[in-house]
């Protein structure tokens, strides 16, 4: 438990330690929770000169339906918060497609991309305030691969302000959480009480499938960097 800026440093010493595998692949998450982390590393490669040009990046996912130069596609905000920053070509960030006519292929290429990529040293994750990890919405499969999900109401919402009222998109291609707990650190990061009780479901409850991101108890190298909001409600807090 942390404030907000000890977590940025503490989740980049995480990546940046990642970065130093022979052959880094860096599972990155989109959305609000990791964007301190993010200009944390773009301060570490200005003023430190710490490098990123020698690793690749996969995103968990990316929304369905956008045209490909759409700002809120998660790879183009990433490319822009972070990679673009750090002197990463953008061909060395991968998303699924989210202008993709056919999702089913898209999903499954990408899944494909993957494992040619190899293992991720490290795969940031942020939590939805239904317990999701990726798009990976309560009720998914523990031994789901990269799939088209339907997003939830509640995910909708929380994710609209990026779009005009129409255009909250209503699917995403999501790593599975078999796809993502087969990175070889997990790194799960979230702030404010809207997450309190996804994170106490995960940290304290069953593995259950109602909470996503409990599937974590599963895996054997997970760091949870939580502000004391979101840590509210976690037993012994
Ligand atoms: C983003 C992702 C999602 C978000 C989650 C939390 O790539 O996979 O699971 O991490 O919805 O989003 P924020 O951080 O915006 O609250």
């Amino acid at each position: 438990m942390t404030d907000a800026a000890d977590m940025a440093r503490r989740a980049a010493d995480l990546i940046e330690q990642a970065l130093g595998a022979r052959r880094p692949v860096i599972g990155l998450a989109a959305g609000n929770t990791p964007r301190a982390t993010y200009a944390e590393l773009v301060r570490r490669h200005r003023t430190g000169g710490l490098r990123f040009d020698h690793a690749q990046y996969v995103l968990l996912d990316e929304y369905a339906g956008l045209p490909a130069d759409h700002p809120a596609c998660f790879r183009n905000d990433i490319i822009a918060a972070l990679t673009s920053r750090v002197g990463v070509p953008a061909q060395a960030v991968h998303a699924p497609m989210c202008a993709a006519d056919r999702l089913d292929v898209a999903a499954r290429r990408y899944e494909s991309l993957l494992a040619e990529l190899g293992p991720r040293s490290i795969q940031v994750l942020g939590i939805g305030r239904n317990g999701h990890i990726g798009f990976n919405e309560p009720g998914t499969d523990w031994d789901s691969r990269t799939h088209v999900a339907r997003l939830r109401p509640e995910t909708r919402s929380d994710n609209a302000a990026a779009f005009a009222p129409d255009d909250v998109p209503t699917h995403a291609v999501t790593m599975g959480i078999a796809t993502i707990l087969e990175a070889d650190r997990m790194l799960l990061l979230a702030t404010g009480t809207s997450k309190a009780r996804a994170i106490a479901a995960t940290v304290d409850g069953p593995v259950d499938a109602r909470t996503p991101a409990s599937a974590l108890q599963r895996h054997p190298d997970v760091t949870l960097l939580l502000d004391r909001d979101a840590a509210r409600d976690v037993r012994g807090v």
